[in-house]
């Protein structure tokens, strides 16, 4: 596959859609980005010292029910990514990937669909591994304040190695760590406390509430209550 390793773009998620009419998988990764973006149209932090990754993959007629497998996909690599280095990071539904119970990853997928298929996607993945988090109010950690050897070029060796690696909804299941438990649920401006039941292989969480069982889609949650 094609890797393209950059010193500074504005974000690699855009920069990579260069590539969307040439059909060939390729990866694009950035030393910074001036602009980089987060999910829900948020900005993502993203000096020098973090892995700023994107990932163009195409499908031929994936169904875009399935689009979850990518993102699941995405977050299970960073989380073997992580292991490689001694620490045991765990999945946030649906693709926040955290460590000592912080933020160390941010996941931003963007999909080229075509009637109901994915033709494409663009998997935007930024870990914090030796850029200063401290800005970010103690809601983010970084991988080399919990494993000594974790450099910015190694860690994006690994990342790009377990991306090609394949990877099931098991993956994802092992190393979910929200479930069975009471969780804050952000959804339409709203927020209350449910019980997290399981993810749906769609990738919806099943949630209990006021003794109504729902799965939600587009919803965020948080850990602490
Ligand atoms: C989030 O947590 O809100 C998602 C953050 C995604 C950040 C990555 S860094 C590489 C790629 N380029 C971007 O502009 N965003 C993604």
């Amino acid at each position: 596959m094609k890797i393209e390793l950059l010193d500074e773009v504005v974000s690699t998620n855009d920069c990579i859609k260069r590539y969307l009419g040439e059909g060939e998988d390729v990866i694009v990764c950035a030393r910074r980005q001036t602009g980089g973006k987060g999910t829900k149209g948020r900005a993502f932090l993203s000096e020098e010292g973090g892995v700023y990754l994107s990932a163009l993959t195409f499908y031929e007629g994936l169904p875009a029910a399935q689009a979850f497998t990518v993102m699941a996909h995405a977050a299970v690599a960073v989380c073997k990514t992580a292991e490689r280095f001694g620490v045991r990071a765990r999945i946030k539904w649906p693709n926040d990937v955290l460590a000592d119970g912080k933020k160390l990853c941010g996941i931003l997928i963007e999909n080229v669909l075509a009637g109901d298929t994915v033709k494409a996607s663009i998997v935007g993945i930024g870990i914090n591994v030796c850029n200063n988090v401290s800005a970010l109010g103690g809601i983010a950690v970084s991988l080399s304040s919990l494993a000594a050897g974790a450099t910015v070029e190694a860690v994006r060796d690994a990342l790009i190695g377990e991306y090609g690696t394949e990877s099931d909804f098991s993956d994802y299941l092992r190393y979910l760590d929200c479930t069975g438990r009471t969780v804050r649920v952000m959804e339409n401006g709203r927020e209350y406390a449910a019980y997290a039941r399981r993810v749906l292989p769609d990738g919806r969480l099943e949630i209990e509430a006021d003794g109504a069982v729902r799965a939600l889609s587009g919803a965020e949650i948080s850990l602490k209550l």
